[in-house]
């Protein structure tokens, strides 16, 4: 059969084309929704089409209390201000992550205490957290990377242990699950993304903060309306609003919620679409001696939000991504190690041993998927991983 799939690829005639890394997803409807936002005339926050997103994700995922936000790294500076970050106040979080994750809590004038990842899920390595913890310790970020999950019993009983906090950013995640818990559920606080770039998009930027803590919930709803109660005036059990805290503008235009309501109504259509895509990609290269496949627990559902490939060295995944682009096909690395960035340096410090960080990120590349990649593209991509490994010495 594998053989049978090879000569298929190499008899695949192809006529050159551009595939980029990622097209924001699309289902056709979402200018519908669009459109009736506006008629509405309620296109600030938690209108109509918000109240349908954040119900839709608190019956999904299984969440207390979900806001819409306006990114991911705003519901992450929420985050830090919720539970009153402050400063000398230490991070725990893995350095092989997004720039937000850290500045977030840096922002409230915490120090960020990276340590490194594992091999195989390239998520925070749960064994090195508690050597980790000090006196000034606040809270554990764990970042589920690439949408599979990282070892949530075990960080769960540290954070009792130690009276931590927990966030989950789960900016790549939403659907995926940790044995039978919805990521983004485990922690105190979860973050998600709808960038353009994830499964699901508000229209190229937007977010949501997910609280399963009750005791967060006003609090929560106070700093996103700018330090303001103005959410109980709205539900008419105050008469008038006032500042009662710090906080910020953290709602989502509910017309951008419109744009995101027309994708959730499909979710698993989405859903099927990329698994189907990273599993046609696992299939076919898995055989493959020249990379490391993704590495996923048999209890961690994954979400399909990347598809990465794993070089033995840095020269060979530097070959690999020219050849890619050569043939207009933009592959792509992944994070820089944050505590090696200039803002790392001066914010944050290694603890420990940086035994996988950098290394993975010399050597890991992700492969184009997005919900409009179609098939015949997808095998031009396969094709052409295959033509690679041929003609590299
Ligand atoms: C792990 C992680 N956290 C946070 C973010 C920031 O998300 P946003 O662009 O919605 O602010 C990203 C973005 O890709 C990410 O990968």
């Amino acid at each position: 059969m594998l053989i049978s799939l090879i000569h298929n690829l190499k008899n695949y005639m192809y006529k050159k084309i551009n595939i980029p890394f990622n097209k924001p997803t699309l289902v056709g409807t979402e200018k519908k929704y669009v459109s009736i936002a506006i008629k509405s005339n309620m296109l600030s926050g938690d209108g109509k089409f918000s109240n349908l997103c954040s119900s839709w994700i608190e019956k999904k995922l299984s969440i207390k209390k979900v806001f819409l936000t306006p990114s991911c790294t705003a519901s992450l500076e929420m985050a830090a201000m919720i539970l009153n970050i402050q400063q000398e106040d230490e991070i725990i979080m893995p350095s092989y992550t997004f720039v937000s994750t850290a500045n977030a809590f840096v922002l409230r004038g915490a120090k960020i205490i990276f340590i490194d990842i594992r091999p195989d899920t390239l998520n925070i390595n749960e064994n090195l957290i508690e050597p980790a913890i000090t006196k000034k310790t606040k809270a554990i970020v764990v970042i589920h990377y690439a949408g599979v999950s990282c070892e949530m019993d075990k960080i769960v009983n540290i954070s009792k242990k130690y009276k931590l906090w927990i966030i989950e950013d789960s900016a790549q995640s939403i659907l995926a699950k940790y044995r039978n818990h919805n990521l983004g559920s485990i922690g105190h606080i979860g973050c998600l993304s709808f960038h353009g770039t994830k499964n699901f998009t508000s229209g190229g930027e937007g977010g949501a903060i997910l609280i399963n803590d009750e005791s967060l919930i006003e609090k929560a709803e106070i700093i996103r309306e700018k330090g303001t109660n103005r959410s109980c005036y709205i539900r008419g059990a105050v008469d008038k609003y006032t500042w009662h805290s710090i906080g910020s503008s953290y709602l989502m235009s509910d017309i951008q919620a419109a744009y995101l309501w027309a994708q959730l109504k499909v979710a698993k259509l989405i859903q099927i679409k990329r698994l189907e895509l990273w599993n046609n990609y696992f299939i076919s290269m898995n055989c493959l001696k020249f990379f490391g496949m993704p590495i996923y627990p048999q209890y961690c559902k994954h979400n399909a939000h990347t598809f990465y490939l794993k070089c033995k060295n840095r020269k060979d995944c530097d070959s690999f991504i020219q050849y890619m682009n050569k043939k207009k096909i933009n592959v792509t690395r992944h994070y820089m190690p944050l505590h090696l960035s200039p803002a790392g340096i001066k914010f944050g410090k290694f603890f420990g041993n940086d035994v996988y960080t950098t290394q993975i990120s010399k050597k890991l590349v992700r492969l184009p998927l997005f919900f409009n990649l179609n098939k015949k593209d997808q095998q031009h991509i396969i094709y052409k991983v295959y033509k690679f490994i041929d003609n590299y010495k």
